[in-house]
């Protein structure tokens, strides 16, 4: 079954899979936005920080699509101390565009001490019709909380870090998620494969690929999948891109999904104990050196 829509909280249809534009250069950024939404894609996230909503709406311009028909993501990032309404409405300039699909609060640091301050601008954004969802990234359960204790319009989604290694961490809020209605969008989610080759995850990973004749990039996206999460990834490869599309039709078993799972918790373990031993260490060295110092200086 390829990708459909999620209904959000709110009563509104998201699409399952994003294209992102995180550090996807302004040079080349309307020409990748193209070729994703060329391949499928209706799904676009950028953001405030990243830099190219110009380049972002330059695309939807030249794809002359109905607006209605593309689905686009931004997020206040705070770029040069400006609050939401502000951002908002230079986004909306920047893309050209008469309204965001999802704005996103980027980071719960970007409200200070007053994170219901900060989400009731986003609500009035919405009731102005600027915006027409509203959601949050990178929130804990302590900060979704805080919002929810006093909110006209709870966020329909929180855009977190998803991968294998932070699944043992991660899963409690996941499952908090679940018990609110806010969907989980996942990032990140090929760290396995971008930054950490090599590691446990691998080999369950390749197992899968190669039983089910597919990617290891698509197995690790059908494991996002497979926990609920809208998929936001990236590609500047058009085959790659075709195949994160194929993902729709991948399905993992339980028991799939329960090997990524403890071969990223294995690895998260290990990643956590061995920045403890480089602490000590280094804290030993120092004492020692100190040690030294203070021998030679009165012996
Ligand atoms: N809210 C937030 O704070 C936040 C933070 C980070 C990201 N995001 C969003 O999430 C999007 C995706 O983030 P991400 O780039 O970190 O995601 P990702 O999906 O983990 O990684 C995408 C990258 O993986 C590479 N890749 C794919 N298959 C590979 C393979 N088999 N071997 C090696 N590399 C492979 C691709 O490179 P090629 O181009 O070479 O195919 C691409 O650059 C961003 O663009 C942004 O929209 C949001």
């Amino acid at each position: 079954m390829p990708f459909h829509t999620i209904k959000l909280n709110d009563g509104t249809e998201i699409p399952e899979i994003f294209f992102g534009t995180w550090k996807v250069p302004k040079q080349v950024c309307t020409s990748e936005v193209d070729q994703a939404v060329d391949i499928g894609f209706d799904g676009i996230d950028t953001a405030q920080v990243y830099g190219n909503e110009e380049e972002v709406g330059n695309a939807i311009k030249q794809l002359g699509l109905p607006r209605k028909d593309l689905y686009i993501t931004t997020k206040w990032s705070g770029v040069d101390g400006k609050g939401a309404k502000q951002s908002c409405e230079e986004s909306l300039e920047k893309m050209g565009i008469s309204y965001i699909d999802l704005y996103l609060i980027h980071h719960p640091r970007l409200s200070g001490n007053d994170i219901p301050g900060s989400w009731k601008e986003m609500e009035a954004l919405q009731k102005e019709g600027k915006v027409k969802s509203i959601g949050v990234s990178n929130f804990n359960i302590v900060q979704l909380g805080e919002i929810l204790a006093t909110c006209t319009i709870k966020p329909v989604v929180n855009q977190i870090l998803l991968h294998p290694y932070v699944i043992a961490t991660t899963t409690p809020l996941l499952e908090y998620m679940k018990t609110q209605n806010i969907v989980p969008e996942g990032y990140s989610t090929l760290i396995p494969l971008t930054s950490r080759p090599g590691g446990p995850v691998d080999e369950p990973v390749n197992a899968i690929a190669k039983r089910l004749g597919a990617k290891p990039e698509q197995i690790l996206l059908a494991w996002s999948k497979a926990k609920g999460a809208i998929i936001v990834t990236t590609s500047s490869k058009k085959q790659r891109l075709e195949g994160y599309l194929d993902v729709g039709d991948i399905d993992l078993t339980d028991e799939d999904v329960a090997a990524i799972d403890k071969a990223g918790t294995e690895g998260q373990l290990f990643a956590q104990r061995s920045k403890l031993a480089v602490k000590i260490g280094r804290f030993m060295l120092g004492a020692g050196l100190t040690g030294y110092i203070l021998y030679r200086f009165f012996c």
